[in-house]
């Protein structure tokens, strides 16, 4: 192994536990800070910190009120996985599906650190994200505002954002706990039904990851029930996440998760949001009474609620706040959700240099059969489907985007949005990339007229056929579809529109949608490739164009497995029955279908490139009661660089009740045609832990273990075994090489990797925190789209009914 190599590869792998939230007091003197300021509190001010202020009252979607006491300004909480929403001047961020699909952990922890940038200037306090529900089922509605259908992936993804949004001061709110994996039924009775070890070991894992490496400031508690018991009342969750977990921080109901006055306080639930009993006051003089305020002072007061019980909220929320040192020059909330007009700050900086690279490094290649990357002899190209447009309502068309766009798909729909400031749609990205080129480009953006789109790709070198299928939050249906999919078709025509455009000449699918969908075309023989581009966010036409031409190696990398069908999915939602059992235990998406040896049309992990990669000398290293390091030669076998994603699968020793094959390991490396490099992948401790569910604790199985090493999780490339041996009895277990350890000085309870020297590089132009430069009145954003906010304010309680 070439020790050049080796080190090239691991120092930017720099083992760190909390280092990214450098600028972050520690838990304990935060503690100790909110304990003596809570000290200093009268009853009514204990309780301010606990109850929100109403819907549409304040500027953020939740707000509690300032103390002023103790400087204490108030909270500003504010959606959402893709920015800010309900706000103008601001970024439109990937989908976190996206984030999640580059495998990389300086993208993630960047589009974290960039979000929380302009959250801090633009005053919000609490960050409501990450997301860590899992996607059970791809029809699930929110699935895009989460990170697929791995919980070590989801850990990893929301992790690292973490850091990146408390880099900045911003305090992260990592939702929805636990078990809102889909939509319908979502208040209205939905009940999981779950055993505590699939619980632990696949849906709790990703928070338990985000608790002991990133420690976010707050979590928000679901709106489903969990076995009979509703998520924000239920003791027995509260007591996992704040006894076994040791969760520190506090626990904020979803928006009027709430139902009781005593159930949620008595289980452990910190802070009522947002305050007002029912949706919505947006307009009215009348605040509908809140749950906790003056009834909980009252029960304070008569002793139906224990002062330690009031001491404990008050703490957790101002620890913090204290945290993340807001008590020190952090910046007023100086916009306001429901009134667009009043000043709107652009606080933006460089951030579409961040959003193209996502965009790109998620696209995820399904197919290429030698048509991409477009070149001069591609022969000029036709754009087909209105999902290759910018949208002619309006890029930012529908409250929260509720809408089925009659252009480009760049984001779901829901409180997961964020307005567009503008939108790069695939025609201009891919006329700008084809031009120097002397490409010509045509296109058909009408769906249902099919002699066009067949006169267009029969005059064509080439046809781009743009398809899409859209999904969001439960509160807006679209044509029938309640926040979840009622199937995986593409809509608007979308078979219609491939199997026209097949049918003249060659053929590429890009496909922006919320996870998969169904390809009956895909065999087709002009069906030449396809694109998985997901919901990329503003710069979205750039970065498929980016991809398209061959300017980006495709390296994206499906954080779900595509069927071919909607039975190779297993797991349904019962759209019948609000209670929802989950019976099939940890074995949904790949672990089913490695289970039952189900080949699915693409894998979990599957993605190509426009280089090849071979895979040589895996090895696996353990250290006793220590990390386990795999290290892999890859070569890129092809003619132009490419960044490969190197994945880790772990096999439990035999009798383990697992299956077989789990994610515990990635690294996206870039490697140079021709060359080889030597990839090093760590496996702390925490990551092999599974739940003991009689002995309530986490613990790690004793035995031989394999770890597969490859491009996918049904295209292993080598294998290598290693031994737990808790005695330390066991030998070798080789001491890794100095050159292949990590950061010596760095925890050993971190398995969580730095951004990668090159995703810190192509940042360079933004500054870091410390030197923010401040938005100014001159840089106003001035569009006329913002009449959707108020008007969605008023209609909410419509929605929401
Ligand atoms: C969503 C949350 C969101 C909240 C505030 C709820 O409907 O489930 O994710 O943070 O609204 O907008």
């Amino acid at each position: 192994m070439n020790i050049l190599a080796v080190l090239a590869i691991v120092t930017p792998l720099a083992v760190y536990a909390d280092l990214a939230n450098v600028n972050a007091r520690s838990w304990e003197e935060s503690i100790a800070l909110a304990q003596k300021t809570v000290a200093k509190l009268s009853v009514e001010e204990k309780v301010k910190l606990s109850t929100g202020l109403g819907w549409s009252y304040t500027q953020c979607v939740g707000n509690t009120a300032a103390i002023p006491s103790i400087n204490f300004p108030g909270l500003c909480l504010q959606d959402s996985p893709t920015g800010i929403r309900f706000a103008r001047n601001v970024s439109a961020f990937p989908a976190s599906l996206n984030v999640a699909s580059t495998f990389d952990h300086g993208l993630m922890y960047n589009n974290g650190r960039f979000m929380g940038e302009e959250l801090r200037d633009k005053g919000v306090n609490v960050h409501l994200s990450p997301v860590a529900n899992m996607m059970r089922t791809p029809q699930g509605g929110r699935g895009w505002e989460a990170q697929g259908a791995d919980p070590f992936l989801t850990g990893v993804s929301v992790t690292q954002q973490i850091n990146g949004i408390q880099s900045n001061g911003v305090q992260a709110t990592l939702k929805h706990y636990v078990l809102n994996d889909q939509e319908k039924f979502r208040q209205d009775r939905g009940d999981i039904i779950i055993d505590k070890k699939t619980l632990m070991d696949y849906y709790i894992r990703p928070f338990k990851m985000a608790i002991d490496h990133s420690g976010p400031a707050s979590i928000m508690c679901s709106y489903n029930s969990v076995n009979g018991v509703n998520a924000c009342d239920n003791p027995v969750l509260m007591k996992i996440l704040k006894e076994e977990l040791g969760f520190k921080g506090y626990v904020m109901s979803d928006w009027w998760a709430t139902h009781t006055e005593l159930d949620g306080l008595n289980a452990g639930m910190d802070m009522v949001m947002p305050g007002s009993k029912a949706c919505c006051d947006a307009g009215n003089s009348t605040v509908v009474p809140a749950w906790w305020g003056e009834t909980l002072v009252s029960n304070i007061n008569n002793s139906t609620v224990k002062m330690a019980r009031v001491d404990d909220f008050a703490t957790r929320i101002l620890t913090g706040w204290y945290r993340q040192r807001q008590d020190e020059n952090y910046p007023a909330t100086n916009f306001n959700s429901w009134f667009p007009e009043e000043v709107q700050l652009n606080v933006q900086r460089n951030h579409k240099a961040h959003i193209r690279e996502v965009g790109a490094a998620s696209a995820i290649l399904l197919k290429n059969s030698g048509v991409l990357p477009l070149t001069a002899k591609s022969g000029n190209l036709a754009l087909i489907g209105s999902d290759a447009i910018t949208p002619p309502s309006g890029i930012n068309a529908g409250g929260d985007h509720g809408v089925n766009p009659d252009g480009t798909l760049a984001q779901g729909w829901g409180s997961g949005t964020t307005n567009f400031p503008y939108l790069v749609a695939p025609q201009e990205g891919i006329t700008a990339a084809a031009s120097p080129l002397g490409l010509k480009v045509s296109v058909a953006s009408n769906n249902w007229d099919i002699p066009a789109v067949e006169a267009a790709a029969a005059a064509a070198g080439t046809s781009i056929v743009f398809v899409n299928a859209n999904s969001g939050e439960g509160y807006i249906t679209i044509d029938g579809n309640e926040g979840d999919r009622k199937n995986l078709t593409l809509w608007n025509n979308g078979d219609r529109l491939v199997e026209a455009a097949a049918a003249k000449g060659p053929t590429v699918v890009v496909i922006h949608a919320p996870g998969a969908v169904d390809m009956p075309w895909i065999n087709l023989p002009n069906v030449k490739a396809v694109i998985m581009a997901m919901l990329p966010g503003q710069e979205s036409g750039n970065a498929i164009a980016d991809v398209l031409f061959g300017a980006v190696n495709p390296s994206g990398r499906l954080p779900f497995t595509i069927g071919h069908n909607i039975t190779d999915y297993h797991t349904q939602i019962d759209m019948k029955n609000p209670i929802q059992h989950y019976s099939e235990g940890g074995y949904f998406d790949y672990r089913w279908n490695q289970k039952n040896n189900i080949a699915p049309l693409f894998a979990f992990g599957h993605g190509l490139s426009y280089a090849s990669f071979a895979y040589a000398n895996t090895a696996a290293t353990q250290v006793c009661k220590g990390s386990t390091k795999v290290q892999v030669d890859v070569s890129n076998t092809g003619a132009v660089d490419g960044h490969e994603v190197v994945q880790v699968y772990l096999g439990y020793p035999k009798g383990v009740d697992q299956p077989a094959k789990q994610l515990k390991g990635f690294s996206r490396v870039m490697i140079g045609a021709g060359k080889t490099e030597a990839v090093s992948i760590e496996i702390t401790p925490d990551f092999i832990q599974i739940y003991d569910d009689a002995k309530n604790t986490w613990f790690t199985p004793e035995g031989t273990y394999t770890v597969f090493v490859g491009a996918s999780s049904a295209d292993l490339r080598g294998e290598a075994t290693f031994v737990i041996d808790s005695a330390c009895t066991t030998a070798p277990t080789d001491e890794p090489s100095a050159s292949a350890s990590a950061d010596p000085t760095a925890p050993a309870s971190s398995g969580y990797v730095a951004p990668s020297a090159a995703a810190s590089a192509s940042y360079a132009a933004a500054p870091p925190a410390s030197a923010k430069p401040k938005p100014t009145a001159s840089n106003l954003y001035s569009s006329g789209e913002i009449a959707t906010v108020s008007l969605f304010a008023l209609l909410y309680p419509i929605f929401f009914a």
